[in-house]
């Protein structure tokens, strides 16, 4: 009988690698084990004894997940020839601490890492995941050579399903049937596109009462705003870290990638000339796919939206200029 493949070496199902091994990276990993995105993940931390862990833990429990092997190395070489990158690696945000503050530290990480991976994983899509991610999503596209489409950042999809996870209670829907979008700065400055909102069939502009009998009207919108705005830093204050919603938002990110499904997600990208918005990495609403992120779309915007929508890209594109890019 011919010899198994080893799926780590020999094995011809889709690799997924992820850099950084920490509660994001950790969480990334087990969330597309059980969603079943990958055959093979390949976490590297420079953290042996870390990596190895995590590694194993997720591994031990995958008979109760779609059929896949993980393994963790201090050795970028366990990334070669991934299909997807996935970069977690970068300066956490601590307590009441802005994700933009982080931005030269994260940098520093992927001078040193981005490179390296591109040598080992040349023809990889690379999702960028490490805050602030929109400033170092542009940093690491430029330092990795590579097209625009296949270097891009998680955006403002997990603000997104904050959003709609606060719709959907407002208005007694499953979030699944409310279609709304975060864009511009995963972060302080990010803009809800309320006006191309729906709840179902329904704009949600137009919406009637919320289920604690209240109009849903602009005092109502501007708190579902503000709470989303400051999510990452309650749950931070509580419990050092946010990792769970980001994991499994990666995750579907991964699996419209792998699968080639098409989803549209605001995820964040190079944007050329975007409504007169150009040269910076921000979320809209775009379509992502096995190349990875394709059209970035062009809904109807309001001014008030779009003017927020340019400050967005002003203070992220400042940001990236105060360290070179
Ligand atoms: C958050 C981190 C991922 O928003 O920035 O939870």
């Amino acid at each position: 009988m011919a010899p198994a493949i080893d799926p780590r070496t020999g094995g011809r199902g889709t690799k997924v690698a992820i850099i950084g091994a920490g509660a994001v990276g950790s969480a990334v990993t087990y969330a597309s084990m059980i969603q079943g995105v990958a055959r093979h993940y390949a976490m590297f931390d420079i953290n042996e004894s870390r990596v190895k862990a995590e590694a194993l833990d997720i591994a031990q429990g995958s008979q109760f997940a779609p059929v896949s092997t993980v393994e963790g190395s201090s050795d970028i070489a366990v990334i070669k020839d991934s299909d997807v990158v996935v970069i977690t690696a970068g300066a956490k945000q601590k307590p009441g601490q802005s994700r933009l503050e982080l931005a030269g530290a994260t940098i520093d990480i992927m001078k040193s890492i981005v490179p390296k991976a591109v040598e080992q994983a040349p023809d990889a899509i690379y999702l960028m995941v490490a805050n602030p991610v929109d400033v170092v999503t542009y940093a690491g596209w430029k330092l990795s050579g590579l097209s625009d489409g296949r270097f891009f950042g998680s955006g403002t999809v997990l603000d997104s399903s904050r959003l709609r996870y606060l719709i959907a209670l407002a208005c007694g829907v499953a979030p699944q049937n409310v279609h709304a979008y975060i864009a511009g700065e995963h972060g302080d400055s990010e803009i809800p596109l309320w006006s191309s909102a729906m709840v179902g069939a329904v704009p949600l502009l137009q919406w009637g009462q919320t289920v604690d009998g209240k109009l849903l009207d602009d005092g109502v919108r501007e708190a579902i705003h503000h709470d989303v705005v400051r999510s990452a830093y309650n749950i931070i204050e509580g419990k050092g870290v946010t990792n769970y919603a980001i994991g499994i938002s990666v995750a579907s990110i991964l699996g419209s990638i792998v699968r080639d499904e098409h989803r549209v997600l605001p995820v964040s990208s190079y944007l050329e000339d975007w409504l007169g918005i150009s040269d910076v990495c921000m979320s809209v609403p775009s379509i992502v796919g096995r190349a990875g992120v394709g059209p970035r779309l062009v809904p109807v915007v309001t001014p008030r939206e779009y003017d927020g929508l340019r400050r967005s890209a002003d203070s992220i594109r400042d940001v990236a200029r105060q360290f070179g890019f």
